[in-house]
């Protein structure tokens, strides 16, 4: 097993964040997979969004992760919140790491993406109905795709990354 630890979750859960603290625990290196593509393509994602669609985005992520194989190790990776719908990615994953589902409910994740411009995928005239339509698919998806789940509503960051530190060197 590579000795990376991959977050996972939906938009707003906290993966970014939390990987930043975990990876500064762990003495890792941290990588976020929508920066990688942004440093790699030199275009913001909404760019890539608008200007190619989700498709060509997806196909990014999997040619990112397919690298990061190769080439990270003692790494906290941050993923794009769609990267593990596609059934290649979800098992690219767990060649990559230790897989942890960030599992925040769909109240939290309105509070907190409330106004936020830089996810295409939430623009539209029903934010929450279209998180609500979201989550419903994809929270099976990430249960599916993870070792393990951590519930992320009601605890700060040094929480989160005690469990995950804990849970990660059973
Ligand atoms: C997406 C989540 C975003 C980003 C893109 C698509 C998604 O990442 O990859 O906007 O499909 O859930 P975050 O989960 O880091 O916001």
């Amino acid at each position: 097993m590579k000795d990376n630890i991959i977050l996972i979750g939906f938009m707003g859960c906290g993966k970014t964040t939390v990987g930043k603290q975990l990876a500064k625990r762990l003495g890792y290196q941290f990588l976020d997979t929508d920066q990688y593509i942004e440093d790699k393509s030199k275009m913001k994602i909404s760019h890539i969004f608008a200007e190619y669609g989700e498709e060509y985005f997806r196909a990014l992520e999997t040619a990112a992760v397919k690298k990061l194989i190769e080439t990270t190790h003692k790494t906290v990776i941050s993923s794009g919140g769609g990267l593990p719908l596609r059934e290649e990615n979800a098992r690219l994953l767990q060649e990559l790491g230790q897989v942890f589902f960030l599992n925040v409910s769909k109240e939290e994740v309105y509070r907190r993406l409330k106004g936020d411009t830089t996810r295409p995928l939430l623009r539209g005239k029903n934010p929450e109905e279209k998180i609500d339509q979201m989550m419903k698919y994809r929270v099976p998806i990430y249960k599916n795709a993870a070792e393990y789940e951590i519930n992320v509503d009601k605890k700060n960051v040094e929480e989160l990354v005690n469990e995950i530190e804990l849970v990660s060197k059973m």
